[in-house]
């Protein structure tokens, strides 16, 4: 029986043009680049310049998106976009999207799932083109981590970066098999009892400032390496595949030695991942998008690749995307 699937049809991102290597902290921390790439894998992120906003980053990611896609934003139904740095409390970054791309018609709204929230919101964007309400929707990822830094605390501000990065879902019928392209399945999860071990310490209803990061990287990380290959395995269940079935995993990149301890769970070589964690840190819920459009312009995927994405953030909340490319 045919069904209709989200395909993607355009993936592109944008990355500030500063670049800021290890080396830069240890001028002011003691830590130094030897200990940041072998705990993190981490070489270099980007920032933001001042007065660069989330979205004017996801702006310009958007537009690569559609160029990608060949589609203009008047064939755009809907954008959704996930971010926990937004330019301001309110309205959503999405509705400043909307208007950057001189777009006036349809609608928009933010996902807020913190590193996990690219994955929401690509789930939550498969449901409005599933139930009919959108036939083409902007997915963007996109965050100014550098802005919620505490500057002293050597255990975070080394460990993130900016940038943005999005997709062009595409309402499509297919045969309603797991050969499909589109996505295929999705896990969603979150446990709020865990909201103290990573959480932003400002807030409007709290301090009424925008806080800084806090996280216990160490209790994160047993979290991250436990659950984010039990949510890829779900998502494939879910589809009937395995991980043998997979041509790529699409993981978050906060930290090379939680991305390989998942790939060796779910049992595939580390030639089937993609890794850009070296060269933008962990950029929350940029982060898969942008690890997708640097992939795609490298010739990685082909069409019909199976592709697993996973994320864990604040919360915690995490998720796995399968799709067929
Ligand atoms: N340079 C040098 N030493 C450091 C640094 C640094 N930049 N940061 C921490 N250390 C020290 C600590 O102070 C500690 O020293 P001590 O033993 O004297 O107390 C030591 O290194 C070990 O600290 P751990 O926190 O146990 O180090 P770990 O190996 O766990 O690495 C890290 C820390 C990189 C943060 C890791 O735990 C991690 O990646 N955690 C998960 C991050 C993540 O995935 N977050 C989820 C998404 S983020 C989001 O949702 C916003």
């Amino acid at each position: 029986m045919a069904i209709r699937r989200s395909v993607i049809r355009g993936v592109g991102h944008y990355l500030p043009e500063r670049v800021v290597e290890n080396s830069h902290f240890e001028d002011t921390l003691d830590t130094s680049d030897a200990w940041i790439r072998d705990r993190t894998g981490i070489e270099r992120r980007h920032f933001a310049a001042e007065g660069q906003t989330t979205s004017d980053l996801a702006i310009r990611a958007a537009r690569a998106a559609l160029d990608n896609a060949g589609v203009t934003a008047d064939q755009i139904d809907a954008v959704v976009v996930a971010t926990t740095t937004p330019d301001l409390t309110f309205p959503a970054v999405a509705t400043m999207v909307q208007a950057g791309l001189e777009m006036h018609h349809g609608f928009a709204y933010d996902v807020q799932a913190v590193c996990a929230g690219f994955i929401f919101a690509l789930s939550n964007a498969d449901g409005l083109i599933r139930t009919g309400q959108a036939n083409r929707v902007l997915v963007i990822g996109a965050e100014t981590y550098s802005r919620i830094m505490d500057w002293t605390d050597r255990g975070t501000c080394v460990l993130f970066g900016d940038g943005a990065g999005a997709v062009v879902l595409e309402a499509s019928d297919q045969p309603g098999t797991n050969t499909d392209r589109g996505i295929l399945s999705s896990d969603l999860n979150s446990d709020g009892r865990y909201r103290d071990i990573l959480y932003v310490d400002g807030g409007v209803s709290t301090t009424g400032t925008a806080g800084c990061l806090r996280m216990q990287g160490n209790l994160v990380f047993r979290h991250a390496v436990e659950k984010l290959a039990k949510t890829a395995h779900a998502a494939l269940d879910k589809a009937g595949l395995t991980p043998a079935d997979v041509d790529w995993l699409v993981p978050h990149q906060a930290n090379s030695r939680i991305i390989s301890a998942t790939a060796q769970k779910m049992q595939l070589p580390m030639d089937k991942v993609v890794l850009t964690v070296a060269d933008h840190g962990n950029t929350s819920a940029a982060s898969i998008p942008l690890a997708l459009s640097v992939a795609n312009r490298e010739g990685r995927f082909k069409a019909g690749d199976l592709i697993v994405t996973e994320a864990i953030g604040g919360g915690l909340s995490w998720g796995s995307v399968v799709l067929r490319w």
